[in-house]
């Protein structure tokens, strides 16, 4: 009994708050291998994931990578910028043909909201979202709660501003499944523009970020996601700086304890300044670290014995 009893990880949605538990149980049980002078656990020798990944990155895909590695899976990366998508194969096509070489996993990112969801329901292989359009990123979001668990002690009923991007990030979309499901109190703040419909559900929306800073425990920043803007969402850079960016004199209205997140990857100036994102209250490192623990720990509950179907 793994306390995962799935085949496949595609988002935080559907899961129990006993099995995001169990994942960040697992995690942090792990984490204590990167710190050893031979990281490497014979834990997945003669399992092979592949990662295939639509869209840029660099933090989920070496993470992914480097999980891989320490636990001695045989792993290989396809960039799809450099591989038959050019030549018009469909995902579909480039899944099952690289299933055919017989993978235990594939590690999916793509710029459409389900398109993992299309590969577990094809493929035999487990599948992990790493990133869907603007639907979700739950190893992004189980790294994250690691972090703030790791650093708070609990989540249940801590007091989490989410500020930023709200509309286009799939950041924010498993961040509000995982920590509600967890108890932690959510505050969420973004441009009119910025906020998808229905979103008041979920928690208070407001306008304004001082607001939402207020007595907060932690703040997690958002990235203002250009690659999927079509119009003008907010004047300016500079603008947007000034109204919603996190600066130091905004990180004052917070508990003196706050910890700042931000995903990775930054728009400095503009989300958040330089001097938070490098300051003392900021936890953006410790998350990329964390990132390798859940990477880990996905990697192991899938496919390490022990998952139902
Ligand atoms: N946080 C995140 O997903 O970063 P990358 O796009 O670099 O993977």
């Amino acid at each position: 009994m793994t306390g995962y009893p799935h085949r496949h990880l595609l988002g935080i949605e559907r899961l129990q708050p006993s099995e995001i538990a169990a994942i960040l149980d697992t995690a942090d049980g792990l984490r204590e291998i990167l710190d050893r002078p031979i990281k490497k656990v014979p834990a997945l020798r003669g399992k092979t994931v592949v990662n295939l990944f639509y869209e840029p990155s660099t933090r989920t895909r070496a993470s992914f990578e480097v999980a891989e590695k320490v636990l001695s899976a045989d792993s290989l990366s396809v960039a799809a910028a450099a591989s038959s998508v050019q030549k018009g194969e469909t995902l579909l096509d480039t899944a099952r043909n690289l299933e055919a070489m017989n993978p235990d996993m594939i590690v999916i990112r793509h710029s459409a909201a389900g398109a993992p969801h299309l590969l577990a329901r094809h493929c035999r292989a487990a599948i992990v979202n790493a990133g869907d359009g603007a639907h979700e990123h739950p190893t992004q979001a189980l790294l994250d709660a690691l972090t703030l668990r790791q650093r708070k002690g609990r989540l249940e009923g801590l007091r989490v501003a989410i500020v930023g991007d709200l509309l286009h990030s799939r950041v924010a979309r498993s961040n509000l499944w995982l920590l509600s499901k967890m108890g932690a109190r959510l505050v969420l703040c973004a441009p009119p523009t910025l906020v998808p419909p229905g979103l008041e559900a979920f928690a208070p929306v407001t306008h304004r970020i001082d607001e939402a800073v207020e007595g907060a425990d932690a703040v997690m920043m958002l990235r203002i996601q250009r690659e999927r803007m079509t119009g003008g969402f907010y004047p300016s850079d500079r603008e947007y700086h000034l109204r919603f960016g996190l600066t130091e004199a905004r990180v004052k209205r917070a508990k003196k304890d706050v910890v700042i997140l931000h995903p990775g990857p930054m728009n400095r100036g503009v989300e958040i300044a330089s001097e938070v994102a490098d300051g003392p209250y900021s936890v953006i490192l410790d998350q990329v670290t964390n990132g390798v623990a859940v990477r880990m720990a996905v990697l192991l509950l899938l496919l390490g014995g022990g998952a139902e179907g």
